[in-house]
């Protein structure tokens, strides 16, 4: 049976059409189950609504505080009972509670070679600091904010005149690649977290996971 997986998302969604894309070849290991956005004008509901998956819109504005919404979402991811939680382009941080109880199980995407610029703007730093490369991580989510283990990070080299714009179009490309590829090892059973580590095949990874020169 395909693994479950719900997807989280708050803008665009390019990254749930690359899942979504996987999930139509005939071998797909998962499936997406539900598309959960925090904002209901997100671009990424319309893809779900194109693939005829449920595309449901918990607004954090409907909630008096943080932990009453990430109680909400809970209940709501909960009903699909899916096998994975992934977050793409979530941009929401989610309380302790809501991370433990999908421990090991809750995976994000973040555009930086982490620890690297955690948080916003990673583009832009990234050049601002003059570094030579930049890239994107495939992480488990832990209590720290884009601080769990990685699984899987793509370097993508800067180019002479850079903008933060141009350079966020290569690396989102490697999203499309990378994203994909993390979700269906966790769907083959390949992968898994252990003492804020991870092991692919077993094998205990480097601190970076898994890198893929772009
Ligand atoms: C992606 O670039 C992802 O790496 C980033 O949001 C974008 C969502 O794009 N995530 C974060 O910054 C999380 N801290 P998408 O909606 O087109 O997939």
């Amino acid at each position: 049976m395909s693994c479950k997986v719900v997807v989280l998302i708050s803008g665009s969604g390019s990254n749930l059409q690359a899942l979504l894309d996987t999930t139509a070849q005939a071998d797909a290991p998962f499936s997406v189950c539900a598309v959960i956005s925090n904002k209901a004008e997100a671009y990424g509901l319309n893809r779900a609504t194109q693939a005829g998956i449920p595309g449901i819109v918990v607004d954090h504005r409907s909630f008096p505080n943080r932990g009453a919404f990430d109680q909400a979402l809970i209940k709501e991811i909960d009903q699909h009972k899916p096998s994975l939680v992934v977050l793409a382009g979530f941009m929401r941080i989610l309380t302790p509670e809501f991370v433990r109880h999908y421990g090991g199980r809750l995976i994000n995407i973040h555009p930086s070679l982490l620890p690297k610029y955690q948080g916003l703007n990673t583009h832009q730093r990234a050049l601002e600091a003059g570094d030579k490369t930049h890239g994107v991580t495939v992480h488990f989510v832990t209590e720290e904010l884009d601080g769990g283990p990685s699984i899987v990070q793509a370097i993508v080299p800067i180019k002479e005149g850079d903008t933060p714009a141009l350079l966020a179009k290569r690396v989102q490309r490697q999203e499309h690649t990378i994203y994909p590829m993390a979700v269906s090892w966790f769907a083959q059973q390949r992968l898994q977290m252990a003492d804020d580590r991870v092991l692919l095949d077993g094998e205990l990874l480097p601190h970076c996971g898994v890198q893929i020169s772009a």
